[in-house]
């Protein structure tokens, strides 16, 4: 079966529309910073594969282990009927639960859920030719604001992966867990990748690796607003910055401008001192306990975490109450 084609909940003018809103809020404010959903045009969407394959980046690698030795205690666990993701990419994980229900049965519908057109195009048509059986829905849609039209019907399985719940600011965390729970009914499940805290040694590589991967994705962020608004900045100039922030426990990513610049965006001068830094990303390291409160007091009853076998990362199923 070829996959059905894609549902689309964000138009092109509304992306349009909310980067500038977001340009706007986020170029006048004090310190600068841009949201990080704007990294995943194509070429964003390709970088980021890259970075999921360097030796640094432990995530994905950790992540896989988790769900290759749990996928048949998730798909049994669960029974799920429709399997949802958010920020799917290129769902290269995912095929381990989607075996994993293979093999069990009774899994009818994928539902991949992606900002980004390009990485969910691929994946679905990928998905559709590899599963026959399975039904696959891709949404192009953004989970910060649109969880409420997910499909319904039959028992469901939301999966998270990637770490990327760790991207939110905790306020946007709590909407989004909040926001989550409500979509669901009672009897649904959540499955969710967190990174761990644990040595900034380790953790800082992994967001400023040795090839310039990371640097190249970071930067990617100013590409994309130069293509879709008009923008010069020269991405060139601005230097990579991987900071952990041991109060947050997140590690934060920054563009430094590298010399003095002034850079017009909208009807906006934006000016950089040379040494002044824009804030692009956090990416916020959990501790198994935060996370079971932060889903309970959303409304989920956590009934499983798994690491993998060096503690990096973890993954927790949760039901909806
Ligand atoms: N789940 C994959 C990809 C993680 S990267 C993995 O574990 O490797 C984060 C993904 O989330 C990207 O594909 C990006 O396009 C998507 N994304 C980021 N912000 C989003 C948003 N607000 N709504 C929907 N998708 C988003
Ligand atoms: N969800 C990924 C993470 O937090 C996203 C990511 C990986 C990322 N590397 C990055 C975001 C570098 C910005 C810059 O690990």
């Amino acid at each position: 079966m070829s996959a059905e084609p894609l549902e689309i909940y964000l138009e092109e003018q509304d992306v349009v529309r909310s980067l500038r809103q977001d340009v706007r809020v986020g170029l006048t404010a004090e310190p600068k910073w841009l949201p990080p959903k704007w990294f995943y045009d194509a070429r964003g969407s390709e970088l980021f594969e890259a970075i999921t394959r360097l030796p640094e980046y432990y995530p994905t690698h950790a992540e896989r282990a988790v769900l290759a030795e749990h996928a048949g205690d998730i798909a049994e666990l669960t029974g799920a009927k429709t399997l949802i993701e958010l920020g799917s990419g290129s769902s290269e994980k995912t095929r381990l639960l989607l075996d994993a229900f293979t093999r069990r049965g009774g899994l009818g519908t994928f539902v991949p859920l992606d900002v980004s057109v390009s990485a969910l195009r691929q994946s679905t048509e990928e998905i559709a030719a590899e599963y026959p059986r399975l039904r696959v829905r891709g949404i192009v849609g953004d989970f910060t604001r649109q969880l409420d039209r997910l499909p319904t019907g039959g028992r469901r399985l939301v999966v998270f992966l990637g770490g990327t719940i760790g991207n939110l600011m905790p306020i946007e965390r709590t909407e989004f867990l909040t926001a989550m729970r409500a979509a669901l009914e009672a009897g649904d499940w959540l499955l969710i990748g967190t990174d761990l805290v644990k040595d900034p040694a380790v953790i800082v590589p992994a967001y400023d690796d040795a090839a310039g991967v990371t640097a190249d994705f970071n930067r990617n962020v100013l590409r994309v607003i130069n293509r879709e608004l008009g923008a010069d900045f020269d991405p060139e100039a601005f230097a990579h910055v991987a900071v952990w922030d041991p109060e947050h426990e997140w590690i934060e990513m920054r563009l430094r401008a590298e010399r003095p610049m002034r850079v017009h965006v909208l009807d906006l001068d934006v000016e950089f001192a040379a040494g002044e830094e824009l804030r692009t990303e956090i990416s916020a390291k959990f501790r198994p306990e935060g996370i079971a409160a932060e889903l309970t007091a959303a409304g989920f009853d956590p009934q499983a975490f798994w690491t993998d076998p060096d503690g990096l990362f973890g993954v927790t199923l949760a039901r909806a109450d």
